[in-house]
């Protein structure tokens, strides 16, 4: 092997065939993925393994050599995973760390394991089966948040709350209605999931640096061994694309997006003011100054790693804004955005999970709340059109002269007695106290979808044939 009569010192043990001297300190300081990329050190292995399978199955390398290769590999895996193995910035990154110890332990048949291949569909396929191993374990922590929430659900399918928009008290609904809500949010995430992993199934190896390559390789072998459905069917496009880790950071700024609002309604619930629920002692933190206080932090956290996944996917966006094709070396800044938002999401589900399955419902204050704020208004418009016949928009006008007259004697709509009413619409009976109240708010909201508890039900029913 020419590289092994080279002195390492002076220039890349890999690469620097045609150069004379070693790269600037701070040339080997921003050129360094190991940091970061050694991440990847068992997709690489796993890859490298298939590949060298692949080229003596071909006959492009010897049984003997392909044996040797994958023992070495199989030992640098545990030398890695037992914390042996000592990492080299000067080897630049994951692939040339791996491949630089492979020659150290098995001679010059290592040096035959690059036949066919470039580190750029090297790297496209380790990122890419880590994307993959990350979207499934992803899969797996939406469908426990999914089922902590069906489960607090079903227990509170008849607890009634306020409903809002713009945060003003707007209908009376159920707490089960609301926590499906957010059933509906992590189930769409978890199918964009899915179709993810769906789309990405392509083997990026043997595209080589950019071309292809003129040995007999077999691509559909190797993408068979590393579990994908087919290999991907254009080089140039192959090596260049980082759809796969876009696709995992723009599902991940979703769905963190969706954590952080209802991360924003666990702090806003959980206030004095609220209080329409109570963080448990594991999921809280107390201040070392006022004795009295509980607060949301994890919740708050969970609200501001949004902020971090919605950047890095905003970053490789901008990363790769520019790039004529093929690979250019900006790629490499792929992976702290991606393994940092995997690590943020990852962190942000588990501890909202945790939080859900914990929190007390405080279905007292939720009911005092619901009949707060004239609620039922729309109800007694709706009984107004059905019972006494009244237009939509001339229903709603009564109810306004009711709801005015309520505040002017500060009471709630129910308090009305029938004359004061009546003075203002003289169809109005006694039976429209039957719909004043919350419980016969919500349990008249029958329509498909809609927050009557027999309703929720039936939508966590459709939910648990699905989770
Ligand atoms: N460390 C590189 C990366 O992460 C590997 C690919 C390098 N390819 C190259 N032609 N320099 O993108």
């Amino acid at each position: 092997m020419a590289e092994e009569t080279k002195d390492t010192k002076s220039s890349n043990q890999m690469w620097g065939g045609r150069f004379a001297s070693g790269p600037a300190a701070i040339m080997e300081e921003i050129n360094a993925s190991i940091g970061f990329d050694k991440k990847l050190y068992a997709q690489d292995i796993r890859g490298s393994i298939a590949h060298a399978t692949m080229l003596a199955h071909q006959g492009i390398i010897s049984n003997e050599d392909k044996d040797k290769i994958i023992e070495g590999l199989n030992t640098i895996l545990s030398e890695i995973e037992s914390g042996q193995f000592e990492f080299s910035r000067k080897l630049e990154d994951i692939h040339m760390n791996i491949e630089a110890r492979l020659a150290t332990l098995i001679g010059p048949a290592a040096g035959r394991l690059h036949t066919a291949r470039s580190r750029n569909d090297q790297v496209a396929l380790d990122f890419r089966l880590w994307v993959k191993e990350e979207l499934q374990k992803t899969e797996t922590l939406l469908t426990n948040l999914i089922t902590v929430f069906l489960k607090r659900a079903e227990e509170h399918a008849d607890t009634v709350m306020p409903g809002f928009t713009h945060l003003q008290t707007a209908q009376p609904v159920t707490f089960g209605h609301h926590c499906m809500a957010y059933v509906e949010m992590f189930g769409r995430d978890r199918q964009r999931v899915r179709h993810a992993i769906e789309h990405m199934d392509e083997s990026p190896i043997g595209s080589a640096a950019l071309a292809g390559t003129g040995y007999n390789i077999d691509r559909h072998m190797t993408a068979k061994a590393l579990g994908f459905r087919e290999p991907t069917r254009n080089s140039i496009d192959t090596v260049s694309d980082r759809d796969f880790a876009l696709e995992f950071l723009s599902i991940a700024a979703i769905c963190a997006t969706h954590l952080s609002r209802l991360a924003e309604e666990i702090v806003i619930w959980s206030t004095s003011q609220f209080s329409f629920i109570r963080l448990s002692d594991a999921f809280s933190t107390g201040s070392s100054i006022m004795p009295q206080k509980k607060n949301p932090d994890a919740a708050e956290l969970v609200r501001a790693k949004t902020g971090r996944i919605n950047g890095s996917l905003i970053a490789l966006l901008t990363i790769m804004k520019g790039l004529p094709l093929a690979y250019s070396k900006d790629m490499q800044e792929d992976k702290e955005q991606v393994f940092d938002a995997a690590e943020s999401l990852e962190l942000s589900l588990a501890a909202m999970t945790g939080m859900i399955g914990d929190l007390e419902v405080r279905a007292d204050k939720m009911k005092a709340a619901a009949g707060s704020g004239y609620s039922t208004a729309t109800d007694l418009a709706d009984w107004l059109v059905r019972e006494a016949g009244l237009p939509f928009r001339d229903a709603h006008h009564v109810t306004g002269r009711a709801v005015a007259m309520a505040e002017e004697k500060s009471c709630d709509l129910a308090d009305l007695s029938l004359e004061d009413l009546q003075s203002i619409h003289a169809a109005i009976t006694a039976d429209i106290y039957n719909v004043l109240t919350v419980e016969a708010s919500v349990a008249s909201r029958k329509s498909y979808g809609g927050t009557a508890p027999d309703e929720v039900r039936k939508q966590i029913k459709w939910w648990r044939a699905r989770n």
